[in-house]
């Protein structure tokens, strides 16, 4: 890896593609940074830092989620709505592994299919907002747009960016990312561990138990295998898994800053993540967001809300995919469990007939958010189960490969969605809301989905 300027790929029509020719392009949804010369400055410290992640990892990731575009495997995309500078530790960290790790198991053997895991970590910092402005006890003031930007403290101050908060979150990436690759290279991942990945808190409910009971057989297989002279102890699929990292490649100057040609191929990554998707509100075909995505070469994804047409999406197709290799485009759809069942299978036909590879997977946290009457964010577990089943219904209509979820969970206990099968209700909302901006699943209503899923993958 060197960070000399990458081979760009010409696109007819547009002056030749760079890391920065997204400049020349609308960018949506950034910061109001009060001192450019100061983010600049920050943008050259960056592009001096080593990559958080390999071009040949991305690689990986993108030949994985081929075998999704082809029917093969599914994703599990999944993690905070925005990470924390607050909230990073060690058990923090295992905590949300360990759930998507139930999850996964439980996919993989409802499914019996292979389960391609991408947090919703290590970089997952910026936010778009429905508006520049909120209200906070009374006070209007510039929306939060994440910890890399500025803080949530409710003051104007506070709500300044600073770019040096840039390098903060590079920081915490590269912490993070460390013990992610330790906790899933070094033992803690190991099938054989199936059983302590269920938390207190998670075991006595009733996905914790059925969680147990499909651990027993688990181990049970395990053995089976041993018994009959199959080397276990060797075999590295049994002992480490691949977790890869995502976020929401908003803010530009970082995204750049972290671009590196790769050495074997001469191809520019985005090496601040294995993956990364453009927001449903920076998806503008003339934006800088799509431009800068159409040059790098890791997977990448978009998200698809109610607004999307089929022609957005075969245009979007076109040009983040144009050499229609599986895997490198990903549409996570969030259309609501209300509109999904009428407005998807019109966008899964569109993209099949212009040819064009994509990974379809399902947001069913994003067009389902409601406010309680006293005014707290939340979502209902029916809602989100329910545009789940209506992803499966249309895939099925059409004919197409339901490939994955994406999903906003931790693995705390908190109080932020209703429902699920240990219920939460309305008034026990205000128990454990932490989030500091969307609501998350807990790890019971995160392992309540799963089952559900699954289900619904062998039923088809
Ligand atoms: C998100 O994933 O947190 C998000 C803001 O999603 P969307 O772009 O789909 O609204
Ligand atoms: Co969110």
């Amino acid at each position: 890896m060197t960070s000399a300027a990458p081979r760009p790929e010409p696109t007819p029509g547009r002056p030749e593609w760079s890391p920065s020719s997204w400049r020349a392009y609308p960018a949506l949804q950034q910061p109001d940074w009060p001192d450019r010369a100061a983010l600049a400055a920050v943008e050259e410290r960056l592009r001096q830092l080593p990559p958080l992640v390999f071009a040949g990892e991305a690689r990986a990731l993108r030949a994985a989620l081929g075998e999704v575009c082809e029917g093969r495997a599914f994703l599990l995309q999944a993690g905070d709505c925005v990470e924390s500078f607050r909230e990073v530790s060690a058990p923090l960290i295992r905590e949300k592994l360990k759930v998507l790790l139930q999850m996964s198991a439980v996919l993989t053997f409802g499914a019996m299919l292979p389960v391609v895991k991408v947090g919703r970590i290590a970089g997952q910092f910026a936010k778009p907002r429905s508006g520049p402005t909120e209200v906070v006890n009374g006070v209007e003031l510039p929306s939060f747009r994440g910890h890399v930007v500025h803080s949530d403290e409710p003051t104007p101050e506070a709500r300044i960016p600073d770019p040096e908060r840039l390098v903060q979150g590079y920081y915490q990436a590269a912490s993070t990312l460390n013990l992610l690759r330790a906790f899933t290279k070094g033992g803690f991942a190991d099938l054989n561990l199936v059983h302590l990945w269920n938390r207190e808190f998670v075991a006595s409910s009733p996905a914790g138990q059925r969680y147990e009971a499909l651990a027993d057989e688990i181990e049970r297989a395990l053995r089976f295998m041993k018994a009959v002279g199959i080397d276990l102890e060797h075999e590295p699929t049994l002992h480490e898994v691949d977790v890869w990292t995502s976020h929401e490649g908003l803010l530009l100057e970082y995204e750049e800053a972290l671009t590196r040609t790769d050495s074997l191929t001469g191809e520019p990554y985005d090496c601040s993540a294995h993956l990364l998707w453009i927001g449903d509100r920076t998806r503008q075909l003339d934006g800088a967001h799509v431009e800068f995505f159409a040059g790098v070469q890791n997977p990448v994804a978009v998200k698809l809300g109610p607004s999307a047409s089929p022609e957005d999406a075969v245009a979007l197709a076109e040009r983040l995919n144009p050499r229609r290799i599986p895997g490198r485009l990903t549409f996570i759809t969030r259309l609501g469990a209300d509109t999904i069942r009428e407005a998807l299978p019109p966008l899964l036909r569109a993209v099949r007939e212009s040819g064009i590879p994509v990974v379809w997977a399902c947001d069913p946290m994003h067009g389902n958010l409601l406010r309680t009457p006293s005014g707290t964010k939340t979502r209902h577990f029916d809602a989100i189960l329910e545009e789940v089943r209506g992803f499966f219904a249309a895939h099925r209509e059409v004919g197409t490969w339901p490939g994955g979820v994406h999903l906003e969970f931790t693995g705390e206990d908190v109080t932020e969605c209703l429902g699920g099968s240990t219920e939460v209700r309305e008034d026990q909302l205000d128990h454990r809301y932490e989030t500091l901006c969307d609501p998350r699943l807990n790890g019971r209503q995160a392992l309540d989905l799963a089952f559900l899923v699954a289900e619904l993958m062998r039923a088809r």
